[in-house]
């Protein structure tokens, strides 16, 4: 693992806010500080900070109640500022591939490019077609620059800006480890947004946003039983324990559960159709949709492939002073800010 701090992962997601601190020791990682803070709804609508007041104020208050001390962040970006595209160039050294990416990305990128920060990394090298294969990102420069400012008017230190889907892709990789030979889909569930990551012979090979997620739940209970959304979310999850929940809701999170798995279904028939690779071999649930028991089997029926819920903080050990039943119970919703809290202040960064 790269030398330096760990930097304090912070995951600005639409429903809320996730924190994380992690500790590298003998044992393994440890979880040293967690933050979480519910967001108001409308607070950030697809990806956009509709109101900065509240999400400044709660990035204060979830490091001041939790005694997060260290200012020194890594932040998440995701949704439909950000593409990220496999393509293929010459094949040329690594110095004039730092001189031609700019032109390179141009070919690939619908934004202007002035206005895009580029990164990449070389997949694989195919000297008997002349050819490279390389995984570009490319994110705009102004929703990373909104997110950065927002952490600093929070008086915090942006040190580094992460996508989503790969923060999700690097605590998995500490969990699971990468697959050699198996090609498996990661799958961030959020209130918003759903990510799909699909990782073969350890490299991301496709990513996409599908703008859907949780919330569709919620919306179409209340839409179909005509409940508040206070409600609706309680049904969802279940209920509170104190009446039982309508029998309707069950039919409603089915039909939502299969509606987006159809989209799903079409992003991984998109890739198998594309890419030349045979099959999915697992699928891994993460986000708080993960714990929607109706969607991974509406994935399943779909897919044909099985669906596991991955839990980020499987192998985490929580340290003395964090809430453990919150972060067992929460797991699936940590990833991004886990993944984020792997970053470390002292690696090479582009
Ligand atoms: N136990 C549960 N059962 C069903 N749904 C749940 C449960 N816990 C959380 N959720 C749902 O998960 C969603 C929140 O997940 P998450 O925290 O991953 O989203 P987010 O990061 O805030 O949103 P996004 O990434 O889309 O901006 C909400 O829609 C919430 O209702
Ligand atoms: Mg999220």
């Amino acid at each position: 693992m790269a030398e330096g701090k760990n930097l304090v992962g912070v995951d600005i997601g639409s429903s809320s806010i996730k924190v994380c601190q992690l500790k590298e020791t003998r044992k393994g990682l440890a979880l040293v500080k967690l933050g979480f803070e519910p967001l108001p709804p409308q607070t950030i609508i697809d990806g956009h900070v509709m109101n900065t007041s509240a999400v400044v104020e709660a990035l204060q208050k979830v490091f001041r109640d939790n005694g997060l001390k260290q200012k020194d962040v890594a932040l998440g970006v995701s949704g439909q500022s950000v593409i990220i595209r496999k393509i293929s160039v010459p094949l040329m050294t690594a110095e004039e591939l730092a001189e031609q990416i700019q032109w390179e990305a141009e070919q690939h990128i619908p934004f202007d490019i002035k206005d895009v920060q580029i990164d990449y990394e070389v997949l694989r090298r195919r000297p008997e077609a002349g050819q490279m294969d390389l995984l570009l990102v490319a994110a705009k420069r102004d929703e990373i620059n909104d997110y950065a400012e927002l952490a600093r008017e929070a008086k915090l230190k942006p040190i580094c800006v992460d996508i989503d889907a790969f923060a999700l892709q690097n605590v998995f990789e500490v969990t699971y480890g990468l697959p050699p030979d198996h090609t498996v889909a990661l799958l961030n569930v959020g209130a918003s947004l759903t990510s799909l990551n699909i990782v073969a012979k350890g490299v991301s090979q496709f990513t996409r946003d599908i703008a859907n997620g949780g919330n569709s739940f919620t919306e179409e209970i209340q839409k179909q039983l005509g409940v508040a959304r206070e409600q609706a979310e309680a049904y969802k999850m279940g209920g509170t324990g104190t009446e039982p929940v309508p029998q309707q809701v069950q039919n409603v999170l089915m039909q939502v559960a299969d509606g987006l798995a159809g989209e799903i279904q079409r992003s991984l028939d998109f890739f198998l159709a594309t890419s030349g690779e045979q099959e999915i071999s697992r699928i891994f649930l993460a986000g708080g949709g993960a714990a929607l028991p109706s969607l991974a089997t509406a994935i399943e029926r779909r897919a044909r492939v099985p669906v596991e819920r991955f839990n980020p903080m499987s192998k985490v050990a929580c340290e003395a002073g964090v809430n453990q039943q919150f972060a067992t119970e929460h797991g699936e919703q940590l990833g991004v800010a886990l993944g984020l809290a792997l970053r470390k202040d002292k690696e090479k960064r582009a």
